[in-house]
């Protein structure tokens, strides 16, 4: 597989299908009836690009191994993701009305059903890592999914997304001296750290070794922050048609952003520069990386 051959579009679509059909074996084992279970279906099935999933499916490929090793733990880290979706547009926090095209979780039910379904998308997600058999045929080895819930719960908590989240809510005030360092940081948490765990995620269940991991590693962390970069661009140029979420609101919130910070021009050019170092990361790799590397360009090419 080179770059000629390789079809991203194609790849993304196949896996976005793949992944969408297990979480829904996993919503499947409960009561649909029930409004915390329709909650949970509404933000989790509503059709997100999965990029989280993709990218530990893809960082066990390059690691040499058959993806489906990753589909347990990659669905577990799409229903926190998700989850902290729900939460993020509570009103509380930056209180928008459209996700995923479809109106936020307290605007379809309640708040308190969205607070509900997203501790319970929070709580199940490490259900899954640690009881696979019933949804999944391929599954990484007791020890390994221990090491899983470990890095995981790192990534997405106290030190990880939800310390980002909180210093994104205090933003208004910064404290600090240097802006931009205290931006970096704070993209770094609240949406590099999942990134960066899903991707490690990826090798750790295709039992890969130290070294391996800590180049995937450092391009994670890269495409990360190259992530949010974009996310904050879209947030001022996109179309809320074609994200199926709101523009101009960090304005409106008077968040700190990369173009509130440098600019648009120049936090395009830090955004590819993060992408340039993050295929650097992993030249060693073989063929294999190819939608590694592919996903990594697309990251700032999306319109969504
Ligand atoms: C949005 O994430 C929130 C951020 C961390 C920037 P995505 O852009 O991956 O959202 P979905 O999953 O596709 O809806
Ligand atoms: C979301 O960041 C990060 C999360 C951890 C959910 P934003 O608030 O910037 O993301 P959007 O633009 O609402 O998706
Ligand atoms: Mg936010
Ligand atoms: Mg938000």
């Amino acid at each position: 597989m080179n770059n000629m051959e390789f079809n991203l579009s194609q790849y993304l679509t196949e896996k976005q299908a793949l992944v969408n059909q297990y979480l829904q074996l996993i919503l499947l084992q409960y009561d649909k009836r029930l409004e915390l279970i329709m909650a949970m279906d509404h933000s989790l099935m509503a059709g997100g690009k999965r990029l989280r999933p993709i990218l530990s499916m893809a960082a066990a490929q390059a690691c040499g191994k058959n993806f489906l090793i990753a589909l347990p733990a990659c669905c577990a880290i799409e229903m926190i993701h998700t989850y902290s979706l729900i939460h993020d547009d509570l009103p509380a926090m930056d209180n928008d009305d459209l996700r995923r095209g479809l109106p936020t979780c307290h605007k379809k039910f309640s708040e308190a059903t969205a607070i509900l379904a997203g501790d319970a998308l929070l709580t199940h997600a490490f259900n899954v890592i640690s009881n696979p058999k019933p949804v999944f045929d391929i599954y990484p080895d007791d020890q390994t999914r221990i090491k899983l819930i470990s890095k995981i719960s790192r990534a997405a908590g106290i030190q990880g997304m939800v310390e980002g989240q909180m210093m994104d809510m205090q933003s208004f005030q910064p404290e600090q001296n240097n802006e931009l360092s205290h931006l970096k940081k704070i993209h770094a948490l609240k949406t590099g750290k999942m990134i960066t765990v899903s991707v490690e995620t990826g090798a750790l269940s295709a039992g890969s070794d130290a070294g391996t991991i800590d180049k995937l590693i450092a391009y994670a962390e890269n495409i990360g922050l190259a992530f949010q970069v974009m996310d904050d661009i879209l947030n001022i140029e996109g179309d809320p048609q074609i994200m199926g979420k709101a523009a101009g609101s960090d304005t409106l919130n008077e968040k700190m952003t990369f173009p509130a910070v440098l600019g648009i021009d120049e936090s395009k050019k830090y955004a590819k520069n993060l992408i340039d170092k993050a295929i650097e990361a992993i030249w060693e790799f073989d063929a294999k990386a190819t939608p590694l590397r592919q996903i990594a360009n697309y990251i700032i090419n999306r319109d969504h």
